[in-house]
Order: C-alpha cells, then structure tokens, then sequence
C-alpha cells in the first residue's frame, strides 16, 4: 500500500428498523432531506485536488453529467483533498484552483461532505475544518468524524488516518499535523466508543487496513452496517464480505491514479471489480434498494450493482 494515499472509509446503510441516540462530542450530526419521492442520491469522489490536472477536470465534467442525470442531493469525497500536503491555511489559493474552480457544474453545487485524508494532515490540518472555507464556498463540509441522517439512510463519516500506526511509527520525511488527534490512544477509544453507539451507517477514509479489521469490522458487522466507503487507494474497486452481507467500495479516482503501479489488495473477500484509472462513484438510495455505478473519466459506467434491503432486513434474518 502506498502511504502516500489517503485511506477513507464510507458506511451506508439504509435505516430500516432502528434509531439510535447519538451522544458524543466526537460524531457531530447533521441532518440531510430526502427528494420529495422519498429517496437520496449522491456522488463519491476520493484523492482529488490537483489544480484540475491529472484528469481531474475531466472527471469532475463526468461528475456534472451524472450529477445532472441524478439529480444528486449531495457529493461525498473520502479525502486527500488537497495534494501534496493539504491546505497551507484557510486562505490557500489551491482551495479555490482545486476545488471551487474544479466542480463547476451546476448540478455540483450541493452539500459537499468531506473527511480528511493523509495528505491533509500533512498540511495545516485545521484549515480544512475552518468555517472560513464555508464563506468562500458554502458547498464545502469538512470534519473529522461526523453523522448525516437522512429519513432512509445514515452516513457515519470516521476518521481513519489517525488509525494508521505507519504514520506515527515510521512517517519518513513527511510532517503530519496531528493537533486534535493527540494523546493518540485516547482518541481512538473515543472514536470507536462512539461508533459503537451509533451505527448504522457509516463513511470514513481508510480502506480496511489491518488496523481497522482488528478495530473496526467487528463493529460494522456487528451493527449490520450494509455499506462501507472509501478512498485512498488510487483505484475504483467493489468487493464484498465473506462473514457479512457488507458490501466494501473504494473511490479514490479522484485524479492521479494508480494505472498499474500497484497490485490491488488480496484478501479473503470476493473482489467483484478493480480498476485503476480515474473515476468516481454514484449511489441511489430508495428506502428498499442501492444502485451503486462506478463511472470512468469518459462517463462510461464500468461497474454496477443493485442492492436489496430486504436481504439485510433483521426481521427477515431472525
Ligand atoms: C486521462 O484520461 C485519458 C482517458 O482515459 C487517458 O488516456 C489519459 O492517460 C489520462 N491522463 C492522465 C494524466 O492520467
């Protein structure tokens, strides 16, 4: 795995049975209405902010065109938004050349709910998460753990570069910005003591690293998470649980992309597709079914899915 990547982990999972009350400092809540027919669709997009190069202005075109089709209700990034070393300060013109400039299309002017990458916390790791961003661009979300609740779905946006032990052990040259994440221990706990609380849907950073199998999966299959999301890994890729119906998807095609330089990750899971160019994600959500597509940076749809609820439905499975 290449450090350099940003790991992004996204939990969908449509709320069928169960509300949880959330009390926690850490995963501050939002809430995001559904259309007017009762269903929600968005776009994923994860390593991205290269001042449009890399194909990253070709991408956020696609973006716009399946965007407009969807008529999405908002766009999620995985993180790594901001390459090399994040933003600088609030006040960092990349934020505008990467950004702002970048997802021009109108169907993009909606909520953008972001989680920070490795690369973020390699820059100025507060200036993403200043609401100055949000005067200068309302669309722009960025925290490190937080909750959107939709009437069929909730979305758990976690963390996970502070779970990486690589970047505090051996971090190389790199200067990581961990203010807020320090004492390290303390804050994990934290993390995964809300999530157990709170699950049952969740977004976040880091693709499964052993560090998250070991912290994480226990709880997602626990809490009959159906989706998890994230970016990273320079790749589109779907692969599916062998012990859960949990479904993993990575979109961390944002712009510069592995094209061969890695070998994707092997495992016990049932890869179902993998490819490393450029690309993004889409997702419709109805109380009942998922359509997910993975898009190239032609529009072409490489890869889709349908997903029924009724499979992960508790009462079915008691
Ligand atoms: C941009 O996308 C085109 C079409 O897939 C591809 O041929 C080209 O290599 C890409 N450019 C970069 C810099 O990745």
């Amino acid at each position: 795995m290449d450090s350099s990547c940003t790991l992004c982990l996204i939990w969908l999972s449509c709320m069928w049975v169960a509300w949880f009350m959330l009390v926690s400092a850490e995963f501050q809540r939002f809430e995001h209405p559904v259309k007017a027919d009762g269903s929600l669709s968005f776009l994923v997009i994860g390593d991205w902010g290269r001042k449009g190069a890399y194909n990253q202005s070709h991408v956020a075109i696609q973006m716009g065109k399946v965007g407009e089709e969807l008529g999405i209700d908002f766009v999620i990034s995985t993180g790594d938004n901001f390459y090399e070393e994040g933003l600088a300060s609030p006040y960092d013109p990349a934020f505008g050349h990467s950004f702002t400039n970048v997802y021009t299309a109108s169907s993009l002017q909606r909520q953008w709910y972001s989680v920070l990458g490795n690369h973020d916390y390699r820059g100025d790791v507060l200036a993403q998460l200043n609401p100055i961003l949000r005067r200068i661009d309302s669309r722009w979300l960025c925290l490190r753990s937080f909750q959107v609740n939709t009437e069929i779905a909730e979305f758990f946006f976690i963390n996970t570069t502070p779970f990486v032990d690589q970047y505090f052990r051996n971090p190389k040259h790199h200067k990581f910005d961990w203010r807020g994440v320090l004492p390290r221990k303390r804050y994990l706990s934290r993390i995964l003591k809300d999530l157990r609380g709170a699950l049952r849907n969740h977004i976040g950073h880091h693709g499964p690293t052993k560090e998250l199998i070991t912290h994480l999966l226990p709880i997602l299959e626990a809490n009959r998470v159906d989706m998890y999301i994230n970016g990273h890994d320079h790749c589109l890729e779907h692969f599916s649980s062998i012990t859960s119906p949990l479904q993993f998807f990575t979109s961390g095609g944002g712009s510069k992309a592995w094209k061969g330089d890695f070998d994707y990750l092997d495992g016990g899971d049932e890869i179902q597709f993998y490819y490393d160019g450029q690309g993004f994600m889409s997702v419709g959500l109805t109380p009942t079914n998922a359509r997910i597509a993975f898009h190239d940076v032609l529009g072409r749809v490489l890869h889709s899915l349908d997903l029924s609820k009724q499979t992960y439905n508790p009462y079915n499975a008691m």
